[in-house]
């Protein structure tokens, strides 16, 4: 199952939001199209959300009809709009601007075909790069794996949420392909079940073994010693560590820590914005009531009740044991050494 391919002339978009019950894809010939599957979650995960709109971008060039002179002040607007879409993972915008960079060097470029195939390859670096990082982040995350592990995930952060291969269930995919004896717990992740629908379908495609279960019961499962280990993925993490993800990662974290269990979180460097300081200044995207009041489209609470509906939380670095990068692991003290991170090539 791919999130997203190239295909053509056009970017095909696995449709998430109708997974596990149906398998549909959908072919984006234009940057509103993208956009539109980016703001309907049919496309969702941090690094996918920033692959697919880097080929957004590029299609943007495509769709242009008029003269070279106006290409610039149109590609604004075409990256105003994707940026729009979602406001959490950092991974967006960091995309984003690496297609805008890549405009910017064809400045002197005349023949506008050359400047859109530059664009299109640029995106197909991106996504390269992301699955290229995925494959290293396993490979790092393997060593703190032991030979035989419980370990517990939320929300999906697999291939699914990446160009391929996962973050932390890639972590999970390493170690499951390295032999060891693992099994995952995955957490339902109310309410837009990314767990149930996303994350158990990919580990129970790929034989991995998995149970879900509820958010509710992670404490339960942790105080029957049942888990050795958590993993998840990322939106954003800020320079001192804070990490943004999908809503509930940070009751997990205070659990995990209550128990003595090692919490990481497993992220490329396109994850970390040393930009914020603090998980403070994320900006936490609000969803619609509806994703609460109605379960499947079936009515679990009254229409008229008040709904918060927060899709991320931010886990302070404090409960974080370690962040798995495609570089290596960062460790506390995460405003010194995630600097140190960035800055090595
Ligand atoms: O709202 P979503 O489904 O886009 O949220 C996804 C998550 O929170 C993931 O854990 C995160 O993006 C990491 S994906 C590798």
């Amino acid at each position: 199952m791919k999130s997203i391919e190239w295909i053509g002339n056009a970017l095909r978009i696995l449709d998430q939001s109708k997974l596990p019950v149906e398998l549909v894809y959908r072919d984006a010939t234009s940057y509103e199209s993208v956009a539109e599957a980016i703001e309907r979650m049919e496309v969702r995960g941090a690094p996918a959300i920033g692959a697919a709109a880097a080929y957004g971008f590029a299609l943007g060039a495509f769709e242009y009809k008029g003269s070279k002179a106006d290409l610039s002040s149109y590609m604004d607007v075409v990256q105003a709009r994707l940026a729009a879409t979602r406001p959490t993972a950092v991974n967006l915008f960091w995309a984003l601007r690496r297609m805008e960079d890549r405009l910017r060097e064809c400045w002197d470029i005349e023949d506008l075909d050359e400047v859109r195939r530059l664009l299109l390859e640029e995106a197909h670096r991106i996504a390269e790069d992301d699955r290229r990082m995925n494959r290293l982040i396993g490979e790092y995350g393997n060593e703190i794996v032991p030979e035989k592990a419980n370990i517990l995930t939320h929300c999906n952060a697999g291939a699914l949420a990446t160009v391929e291969y996962g973050t932390a269930l890639g972590v999970v995919r390493k170690a499951y392909e390295a032999g060891k004896e693992i099994h995952v717990y995955a957490d339902e992740t109310r309410p837009y079940m990314q767990g149930a629908r996303l994350t158990a379908l990919e580990l129970h495609r790929d034989k991995i073994p998995v149970t879900l279960i509820a958010d509710n019961m992670a404490g339960y499962l942790m105080q029957q010693g049942k888990v050795d280990l958590v993993i998840v993925g990322a939106d954003r993490i800020a320079a001192n560590g804070d990490t943004a993800n999908k809503i509930g990662t940070y009751s997990v974290a205070v659990l995990a820590q209550a128990h003595g269990i090692p919490f990481y979180v497993a992220a490329p460097t396109s994850t970390i914005d040393l930009k914020v300081a603090t998980g403070q200044e994320i900006p936490i995207e609000q969803r619609p009531a509806k994703e609460i009041q109605e379960f499947c489209g079936v009515a679990v609470a009254p229409g008229e009740v008040n709904v918060y509906n927060p899709a991320f939380d931010v886990t302070p670095a404090k409960y974080i044991t370690g962040i798995i990068t495609e570089k290596g692991i960062v460790v506390a003290p995460y405003s010194v050494n995630l600097l140190k991170l960035m800055v090595r090539p």
